[in-house]
């Protein structure tokens, strides 16, 4: 916060990006005014309108801010009804002049931030350009889950340099087997290490899935119990992750090349086979579907252990893709 004008809070999916984001603000956001969107609404739609770009929380209070700026955070917030993208807009950039201007630490946080760009024709990128470049009180946090698609907002293509100098990104990982394990034993003491272990395995280390197991079994349920329902739970909510990325990416070919890998062995799947099966199955190119590749990278469905080689890196996501199949019944599915 003090080092940057951008901030990045990059994670795959359930592994506390919020939660650091929600710990900062409880810890330190009597010492910034901020602005926190949560734009999870938007992952599986393509287009949102500026209207819904309010803030869940704020600790802007009208009563220390001059009349202009109380207008500004009245439409901001959408109090008072904006009279267009115009209108919206410069109360946005105005308010955050003003506070700059005063001296007050600023910062805006945008959660699954990824989906910024669907707010077109808002120039939301534009505008947090205008701010880092102009107001040096004021920061902009972006968070997300799908890694990649944040990376291109934040630093889109060479030529066209973004903010990307400016970013400070901070990753968080999975856990390990070892951090999975010291997790569970805090709240479960009496567990046997052989249980923790397979739960750390089965739920791929993701702190939230653990977190989820682990208060089931405070509540009395028995290891084999608390596992399977952990497990669908995670399997459910991949489902919706991917019925939200096809439904804005919307090709068969993505369903074609997660089973491919789903099937596959766990380490991996070599980019031929996969691009094999999808072009032999659609009429697509090869160059096409290595696109697909790269965005199911992206969005944080698929990762690269190693050149040439794609692999699913959770076992309910893999869980989820093998079962997805049932369940898709949009055009065009093979
Ligand atoms: N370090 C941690 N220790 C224990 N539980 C945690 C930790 N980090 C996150 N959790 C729990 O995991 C769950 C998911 O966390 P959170 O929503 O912050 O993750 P996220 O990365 O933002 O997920 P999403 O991809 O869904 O946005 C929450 O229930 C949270 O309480
Ligand atoms: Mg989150």
């Amino acid at each position: 916060m003090e080092d940057g004008d951008f901030a990045a809070v990059l994670g795959p999916r359930r592994v506390g990006k919020t939660s650091v984001i929600n710990v900062f603000l409880n810890e330190y956001g009597s010492e910034y005014k901020y602005l926190y969107y949560d734009l999870a609404f938007g992952m599986g739609r393509e287009a949102i309108s500026y209207t819904e770009l309010t803030p869940v929380s704020t600790n802007i209070s009208e009563e220390e801010l001059e009349y202009s700026a109380t207008l500004n955070l009245g439409l901001v917030k959408m109090d008072i009804k904006p009279r267009g993208i115009a209108e919206f807009q410069n109360a946005f950039l105005n308010l955050l002049r003003y506070l700059n201007k005063e001296g007050k630490k600023t910062v805006i946080i945008f959660d699954e931030a990824q989906v910024l760009p669907r707010f077109a024709p808002l120039n939301m990128l534009g505008m947090l350009q205008t701010i880092s470049d102009g107001f040096e009180n004021v920061t902009v946090v972006l968070s997300g889950s799908m890694p990649g698609l944040l990376e291109r907002i934040i630093n889109p293509t060479g030529d066209r340099p973004f903010f990307a100098r400016y970013v400070e990104r901070i990753n968080i990982p999975r856990w390990d087997v070892k951090e999975s394990v010291e997790y569970l034993k805090k709240g479960l003491p009496d567990s046997s290490e052989e249980e923790l272990m397979e739960a750390a395995k089965e739920l791929s280390n993701v702190p939230g899935f653990l977190a989820y197991y682990g208060k089931l079994r405070t509540k009395g349920r028995t290891h084999e119990e608390a596992l399977s329902m952990t497990v669908n739970y995670a399997v459910k909510l991949w489902k919706e992750d991917l019925r939200n990325f096809i439904r804005i990416y919307k090709s068969p070919a993505y369903i074609i090349a997660l089973r491919t890998i789903a099937k596959g062995p766990s380490y991996g799947v070599a980019t031929e086979e996969i691009v094999t099966e999808i072009t032999s199955t659609l009429k697509i190119s090869e160059r096409r579907a290595k696109e697909v590749l790269k965005n199911l990278v992206d969005g944080g469905f698929l990762v690269k252990p190693k050149r040439g080689l794609y692999q699913i890196p959770e076992r309910p996501l893999r869980k989820a893709v093998l079962e997805f199949k049932a369940e898709a019944s949009w055009e065009g599915y093979p």
